[in-house]
């Protein structure tokens, strides 16, 4: 199938590329980085259910709406609202539009956390901490996090090595990086839980992690989870549109959502297994936010036989999976760029990842010399951070939901999301109709409102 320039469309070929390349979007450093931080700043297991509650609710069906639209139209996110729009006056496609800021506003600083994660693969490999006790691989990770140069460097061949792999296409590139690798991340986790669930003292981070208190689930808590969703399952922008457009007529869109959904969610509780038993174990504080990877990891590895190994390893899969996940992020623009604007592959890949270098910039300085400049009360990074996932994002759903339920509407959600009848899935399209319809959209805006104190309830 051609796009409007006359490119050829490339797609994603098998069942299981496309479950790798949309998982392989959803896992990345928000499983194994955000997730653990923010369910440490907000209290621990109450936090995790409200967590859930909002990946199943909210994160699913917007996913799933996502698939409708990317593959009914087979387009790009701006270009799939300007083809299923038809005839409408309102401006469905500017939701679109918002999609691709969005993924600049992520990729700002994403990429610097991504360039962490590289430096310590590096780190590891080369020896920097061997022999070093708990308390110092804190003090490591300040220092370099501390420093310009280096940060902004690794931001650098976060997105040059990004790059060349979305040159490279949407087969070649995005879904046979994402099948080989994943499963290795997977079986490298699973040993990171054994050894941090084997620790003394590991019983109390399994408790935190599962014994919610819910004195602690305020409205902006609320707020953060459902941004969280978002952010994990790569919703709300159109990131699941643009892979939507990539997958076969013959896949279950549904059926594949679901999978990441849960799949995705079990890496995330993994990853908190790996962690708090770890944080507790060595007397690390709970609350310590983006670092508490960089710093507990380290120090879980160095207790073990072959610790230098395994950390390089962990670290290394840790790259892979935030690679993944910005491999999807930089195909938004680039889709939007070819298929719109008529740009060639490279020059739409190379002009994004340097737009997102440069100001990104601004987000990797913020733990060095940008740290005291703060715009709206918050560092650049922390900006960034807060815009998209709770407001862009949330913002973005809303519109996405209500497209999918009100201007499609329910026949043809039927028929794209049962490949015309042939999936009898008539009652679950009933009740994924009524909460695109009703629910999320209504529970999306009231979080919002609420976590933002424009409304009290
Ligand atoms: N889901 C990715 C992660 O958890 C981040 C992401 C967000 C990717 C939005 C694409 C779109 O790391």
């Amino acid at each position: 199938m051609n796009d409007n320039h006359g490119h050829m469309r490339e797609g994603f070929t098998t069942t299981l590329g496309v479950l790798a390349a949309t998982l392989g979007s959803a896992v990345g450093l928000g499983n194994i980085w955000k997730f653990p931080s923010m369910t440490g700043q907000n209290g621990g297991a109450a936090f995790v259910f409200v967590y859930l509650l909002c990946v199943l609710l909210i994160g699913l069906p917007v996913m799933i709406s996502e698939f409708i639209i990317g593959r009914r139209a087979q387009a790009n996110n701006v270009g799939a609202f300007r083809k299923l729009e038809t005839a409408g006056r309102a401006p469905w496609h500017l939701t679109g539009v918002a999609g691709v800021a969005a993924a600049f506003l992520i990729m700002f600083f994403y990429t610097g956390v991504a360039g962490w994660v590289y430096a310590y693969a590096f780190k590891a490999l080369t020896g920097a901490f061997s022999g070093v006790t708990a308390a110092e691989t804190a003090d490591i990770f300040s220092t370099y996090i501390g420093s310009a140069a280096g940060p902004l460097a690794w931001q650098w061949i976060v997105l040059v090595t990004v790059s060349a792999i979305i040159i490279a296409g949407v087969t070649k590139g995005i879904e046979r990086m994402t099948k080989t690798l994943l499963p290795i991340l997977f079986v490298l986790l699973l040993i990171c839980n054994i050894r941090a669930l084997t620790l003394p003292g590991a019983g109390a981070g399994v408790e935190y992690l599962f014994r919610p208190d819910f004195t602690k689930v305020t409205a902006p808590v609320v707020l953060a989870a459902l941004g969280l969703a978002f952010f994990k399952l790569s919703v709300g922008m159109g990131t699941m549109t643009t892979y939507g457009s990539y997958i076969g007529r013959r896949e279950n869109l549904p059926s594949n959502a679901l999978k990441v959904a849960f799949a995705d969610t079990l890496v995330s509780l993994l990853a908190g297994l790996a962690i708090f038993p770890a944080v507790f174990a060595f007397g690390f504080e709970p609350d310590a936010g983006p670092s508490l990877l960089f710093i507990t990891i380290p120090a879980v590895f160095q207790t073990m036989p072959l610790g230098q190994l395994f950390l390089t390893m962990f670290f290394v899969l840790a790259a892979i999976a935030a690679t993944g996940a910005m491999i999807s992020l930089l195909e938004v623009p680039v889709a939007y760029l070819t298929e719109e604007h008529g740009w060639s592959r490279v020059k739409a890949t190379l002009l994004s990842a340097a737009a997102m270098g440069t100001v990104g910039a601004l987000a990797t300085l913020s733990t060095s010399v940008l740290s005291e400049t703060l715009v709206f009360g918050r560092t650049f990074f922390d900006l960034f951070d807060f815009l998209s996932s709770n407001i862009v994002l949330p913002v973005g759903g809303i519109l996405i939901c209500l497209f999918v339920g009100w201007k499609l509407g329910p026949k043809a959600i039927a028929d794209e999301a049962s490949n015309g009848g042939s999936i009898r899935n008539a009652a679950v399209l009933r009740v994924f109709t009524f909460v695109v319809r009703y629910v999320a959209p209504v529970a999306i805006l009231l979080v919002l409102l609420n976590g933002l104190g424009v409304i009290k309830a």
